[in-house]
């Protein structure tokens, strides 16, 4: 019998910024079911991949002075590093800056027009039409389609008046499509009170809605009418198709797609619910595509009450947290204390408190225990459970296949509950039964070995059970109980009671949780944190310009912004199925924009103020490789200045130079020592010399420089 096969995907997050505890949660989710479902015997794809088009990708890199495909490289890598950190075991990866991804966007387009050529031009699915309304930038939805001062639903900003002739999509045409979807598909949506929402709002009637944009140039072409470029929701979500080989040029991964889709699972955050539930099967339903089996979402990681956010400015980031505490800790925890789909407060001192309680002081005490007692009192040899074994009396009772089960209900919390009353309940056996007080009795070698097999055997089955969620210290788990292989080829949902291998030597019992300070953890976390949030603060205070390339130049090759100026014929242009090409009228298509740095006024200008100063002395700062402490004459006072040039000048080669000076920098304090100012100067590239401003000619100190 073929394996049967399982794809699930996250969001793909927006590339914009880097991730926070937030976006990892979905994606420790999405793994705890990938991992689940392979232990249940299935051939998983798991999709994960940023969102990397759209005008605040365009905003935040121009604020930077990057080009917005700069900011994406940048992003993405930090993406990927985090999901390895943390263990993720996706299998695919979309970038929405792909070639591939920008041929299956037209392809689907041109599926759906293809169609569309059969019906009356009132019925198309897609049409142009003008467009006058008010756009969130941030969360990327209408807010109102009158042209009426109004703010985002879910983050309240203010939406932006946008209006010019768009392509769009006939979602009302789509209405009682969608709600007979529902009545046939009742657990399309999970939890059922989010699907009661769904059902309300497409019930409530559906308006038409726009899937192009003249005014952004940053994202993919529209075929043959490269002026617009697809809106994000349009792009954004066909990379669950584009993800998993949907009009591949590469028949292997065509078989990819014919074999994975449709999805068994999106999975994402409550927001977002409304464009994958609607929008996208209606999308789907009009290029003749199958559709997704079901949509899960969960509700918000929470900080005092307030979405997790990085423009609220209340974010954790996971590398602290994983560096201090390990992998295991944060999906344990936000596994664990976030009832999936309601909301959930995130606090690292419950974190840890949750650490200690559950992984050191229970999982890894019980191994530790029973291994130790094993290794010294029973040469390291695992027991056989002898005749009549002992086994705990809570456990025996306790259904393992229901356990299990509960993971495929996405009952995360109770399955660690029901495992972790497993772990208490052996304690308590242990506790009661004393092993230690005989464990040199020879007379009583029997029944030492039975209660060792007991405990041995239900941390075999706790491993087994929270291995979904801890893959790394139940693997090590498994190993010290010198099972056989590896945990993940384990089938969780045939879990039997007294299976432990016996006669077996144990590995060397080795603590996997070990116990953790809270107070000191606390300390290295901030610490950590506020690195990422300040990057800075250990950089050169020294404003460098660095050279910027062209924005062709900075592209990767694999981004759309490329793929749109491929003439058509090129190679890759108009082969796939569906003859798109992605250059829909040659090098004529509309490259993505260089983003140079937003233009300044005069007057944002003049608030810097620069002068010429004089070097009287410099020296290192202890305890920064970069750092130099610079005295600066500007003319009526001498100031000193921190500047990251350590690597590229000798203090001794400064003394007597003439620098430019920003003079009304606010103080900021590097390794406790105090800066009042910049020293400009440029460099080539990131790991380029620094080379300081100065003056061909005689210039005295504290002169203006304007
Ligand atoms: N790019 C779109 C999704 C397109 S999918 C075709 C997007 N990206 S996002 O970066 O904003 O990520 C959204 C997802 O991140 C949410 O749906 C949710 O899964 C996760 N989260 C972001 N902030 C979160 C919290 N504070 N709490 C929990 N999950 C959060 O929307």
């Amino acid at each position: 019998m073929s394996q049967p096969k399982f794809y699930l995907t996250t969001p793909i997050y927006y590339a914009n910024s880097r991730p926070h505890v937030g976006s990892a949660y979905t994606t420790i989710v999405c793994d705890v079911i990938a991992r689940y479902k392979r232990m249940c015997g299935y051939d998983v794809a798991y999709l994960t991949g940023t969102d990397e088009h759209g005008v605040n990708i365009e905003r935040a890199a121009e604020k930077l002075g990057i080009t917005p495909q700069q900011l994406v490289d940048k992003n993405e890598r930090i993406f990927r590093e985090l999901w390895k950190l943390l263990g993720i075991t996706n299998t695919e990866f979309i970038r929405t800056t792909e070639l591939r991804h920008a041929r299956a966007v037209q392809n689907l387009v041109r599926r759906t027009q293809e169609r569309d050529k059969k019906l009356e031009p009132s019925q198309r699915a897609i049409y142009q039409a003008k467009y006058e309304g008010r756009y969130c930038i941030y969360d990327n939805l209408y807010v109102s389609d009158t042209a009426e001062p109004a703010d985002c639903q879910i983050c309240g900003r203010p939406g932006e008046l946008v209006s010019e002739e768009n392509y769009f999509f006939r979602l009302s045409a789509y209405q009682q499509k969608l709600l007979e979807l529902y009545k046939n598909t009742p657990h399309f949506v999970h939890p059922d009170f989010r699907f009661n929402e769904v059902k309300s709002f497409v019930e409530g009637g559906l308006k038409d809605i726009s899937i192009s944009r003249k005014s952004i140039k940053w994202g993919i072409p529209w075929p043959d009418d490269p002026e617009h470029v697809f809106y994000v929701w349009y792009d954004a979500l066909t990379s669950y198709l584009s993800g998993i080989g949907f009009e591949s040029e590469d028949a292997q991964k065509r078989a990819e797609f014919e074999r994975f889709w449709p999805a068994d699972i999106h999975a994402m955050g409550k927001e977002i619910i409304r464009f994958h539930a609607v929008y996208w099967p209606a999308f789907l339903m009009a290029a003749g595509i199958e559709l997704p089996k079901q949509i899960i979402a969960h509700g918000w990681l929470l900080f005092e009450q307030e979405k997790m956010s990085k423009s609220k400015g209340n974010v954790a980031y996971p590398e602290p947290i994983v560096k201090v505490l390990g992998n295991d800790a944060l999906r344990y925890y936000l596994l664990r204390d976030v009832v999936f789909g309601q909301d959930g407060n995130f606090s690292r001192e419950s974190l840890i408190t949750r650490y200690n309680a559950d992984l050191a002081n229970g999982l890894g005490n019980l191994a530790n225990r029973t291994l130790t007692m094993i290794e010294r009192n029973l040469g390291g040899v695992m027991p056989s459970c002898g005749s009549g074994a002992n086994l705990v009396e809570t456990v025996k009772g306790e259904n393992l296949g229901e356990i299990a089960k509960l993971y495929g209900r996405f009952d995360f919390s109770q399955a660690l509950e029901k495992v972790w009353g497993l772990v208490a309940a052996c304690d308590k056996f242990l506790a009661a039964e004393k092993p230690w007080t005989y464990a040199d009795d020879p007379a009583r070698r029997e029944a030492l070995e039975r209660t060792l097999f007991t405990a041995a055997d239900v941390l075999r089955i706790a491993c087994v059970l929270g291995h979904p969620v801890i893959p790394d210290a139940t693997q090590k788990i498994w190993q010290q109980l010198g099972q056989a292989g590896k945990i993940e080829d384990v089938r969780i949902d045939q879990l039997k009671w007294q299976e432990l291998k016996s006669g077996t030597k144990i590995g060397k019992p080795e603590g996997v949780f070990p116990r953790i300070d809270k107070k000191e953890a606390l300390e290295r976390i901030a610490t950590m944190e506020n690195e990422i949030r300040n990057p800075d603060s250990t950089q050169p205070e020294t404003s460098t310009t660095t050279t910027k390339k062209p924005a062709e130049g900075a592209s990767t090759g694999t981004s759309a912004a490329g793929a749109a100026a491929i003439p058509a014929g090129a190679p890759g242009a108009g082969t796939s199925a569906g003859g798109a090409a992605l250059a829909a009228s040659g090098a004529g298509a509309a490259p993505a924009a260089a983003a140079a740095p937003a233009k300044i006024g005069i007057e944002d200008f003049a608030k810097i103020e620069l002068r010429v100063g004089l070097v009287k002395s410099a020296e290192k700062v202890a305890g920064a490789d970069k750092l130099l402490k610079v005295m600066v004459d500007i003319g009526d006072e001498v100031r000193q200045v921190l500047a990251g040039i350590a690597p590229s000048y000798a203090p001794e080669e400064l003394v007597g130079r003439k620098v430019v000076v920003v003079t009304n920098l606010a103080p900021r304090k590097m390794r406790g020592v105090e800066s009042n100012g910049m020293l400009l100067a440029a460099s080539a590239g990131p790991d380029g010399k620094a080379v300081l401003c100065t003056f061909a000619e005689e210039i005295p100190a504290g002169a203006k420089v304007k």
